[in-house]
């Protein structure tokens, strides 16, 4: 990797760790879920630095893709378990971490997907494969009494590219891709108390662009420019700051224009607890950019 770039991704990551700390230490009981997101979103770009992705502030079952819609009246309460999962980039160089603050009494949830991502860290060296990390969370989080999230994963990143090979399960899985020096990616164990499977809710706040094709109706064509310049990289239906907007986005996902992604829950009433962090591989072992 060279120089530059390295210090793109070592910046990203450096930003995206201290913001996310300042973050979390925000989250008490009582706190405006819309006032939360907007407050550290805007830290970011007042960095001089750019979202990857909307600020995901998941709560209890749902385990990613939640994020303040607008007018959003929700206020933390006790016994909350929240996510918040920060993706920051610098010339599309991408920093995705995420913690998880604990407003009730499950610490051990939280040391679950936690010593599972510390653990799946030590891991990574040239020549281990993705099926080795699954391996090291799952036994993390079971030797805990819970569950790994088996239909969510980590996921390699590369300039303006939020998901790519390879794919860094949370389960043990035969093989995988072998990990080679200079590979960046996500790692990102989520516990949980539930069925260790998430399903799609209905609720869609984030979105992104997948085709270039031309669009023809005119509110359509007005969210393609409000998200010019953001590539394939994800928005949400509050940044467009226009409500009615929001009628088009089916409408979009219809013609293959854009992509939804649902919130992404486990059963009702289960909670989930998430730890994520950016790693670059080296000779011997990793680099993390997010600490
Ligand atoms: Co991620």
């Amino acid at each position: 990797m060279k120089d530059d770039i390295l210090e793109k991704y070592r910046t990203a990551g450096t930003l995206a760790a201290r913001i996310l700390k300042e973050g979390a230490q925000q989250i008490r009981v009582g706190s405006s879920y819309l006032e939360l997101v907007e407050s550290i979103e805007a830290r970011v770009t007042d960095e001089g630095a750019a979202l990857a992705f909307p600020l995901n502030l998941s709560l209890n079952e749902d385990a990613a893709h939640d994020t303040a819609s607008w007018g959003d009246e929700r206020i933390l309460q006790k016994g909350d378990v929240a996510k918040l999962d920060l993706g920051v980039h610098i010339d599309g160089y991408i920093a995705d971490t995420a913690t998880t603050v604990d407003l009730g009494n499950n610490s051990l949830l939280l040391d679950a997907s936690h010593e599972a991502l510390e653990a799946a860290i030590r891991t990574v060296k040239p020549g281990a494969t993705a099926g080795d990390l699954g391996a090291v969370v799952q036994k993390e989080i079971e030797g805990r009494g819970y569950r790994p999230i088996s239909n969510l994963t980590g996921h390699g990143l590369a300039q303006y590219v939020l998901h790519q090979s390879p794919t860094i399960p949370n389960i043990a899985i035969n093989g995988g891709v072998v990990l080679e020096e200079g590979m960046v990616f996500a790692i990102e164990p989520f516990a949980t108390t539930g069925s260790g499977h998430v399903r799609e809710k209905a609720k869609m706040e984030i979105y992104s662009q997948i085709s270039e094709k031309p669009v023809r109706i005119p509110a359509g064509r007005t969210i393609l420019e409000k998200i010019q310049g953001r590539k394939s990289l994800p928005f949400s239906r509050r940044w467009l700051g226009e409500r009615k907007l929001d009628l088009a986005l089916p409408t979009l996902i219809r013609s293959g224009t854009l992509h939804g992604y649902p919130v992404l829950s486990d059963i009702a009433g289960s909670l989930v607890s998430q730890h994520e962090h950016t790693v670059i591989v080296t000779g011997d072992g990793c680099i993390v950019t997010t600490r």
